[in-house]
């Protein structure tokens, strides 16, 4: 179980819910359950429209994570990746702050999730 935590200038407050460990739902799966307004166009890791920023939350180091080429690539065009942080995800499994919460898959750990309500901006 984990606990997803989303934060928002356009959300009244916080909101925490919970994510299922295993569940292979990716983040803007579980905000649509949640009726967190996660902006989105192709949900399919193109436009970044989804851009978020996620931080691991407690004293245990944050779960490696894969990137798909798609995110790689969409990331890098909206400059929230460039090569020495790629690098840095490869060689040290470390995962980046920025994400497309359309191709996050939720893990098994807590996290802060944090975007701003417009399309493309964190
Ligand atoms: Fe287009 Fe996520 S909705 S990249």
């Amino acid at each position: 179980m984990a606990n997803v935590t989303f934060s928002s200038p356009i959300l009244d407050k916080d909101v925490t819910v919970y994510a299922v460990a295993g569940d292979t739902k990716t983040l803007l799966a579980l905000a649509k359950k949640n009726d967190i307004p996660i902006p989105c166009q192709c949900q399919d890791g193109e436009c970044g429209s989804c851009l978020i920023k996620v931080s691991v939350l407690g004293d245990n180091p944050p779960l490696a994570s894969h990137l798909t080429e798609k995110e790689k690539l969409t990331l890098s065009v909206n400059g929230k990746l460039n090569k020495a942080l790629l690098e840095k995800i490869e060689t040290k499994d470390s995962p980046p702050s920025y994400r497309l919460a359309c191709q996050y898959i939720v893990r098994d750990e807590d996290i802060l999730v944090e975007f701003s309500g417009e399309a493309g901006v964190e």
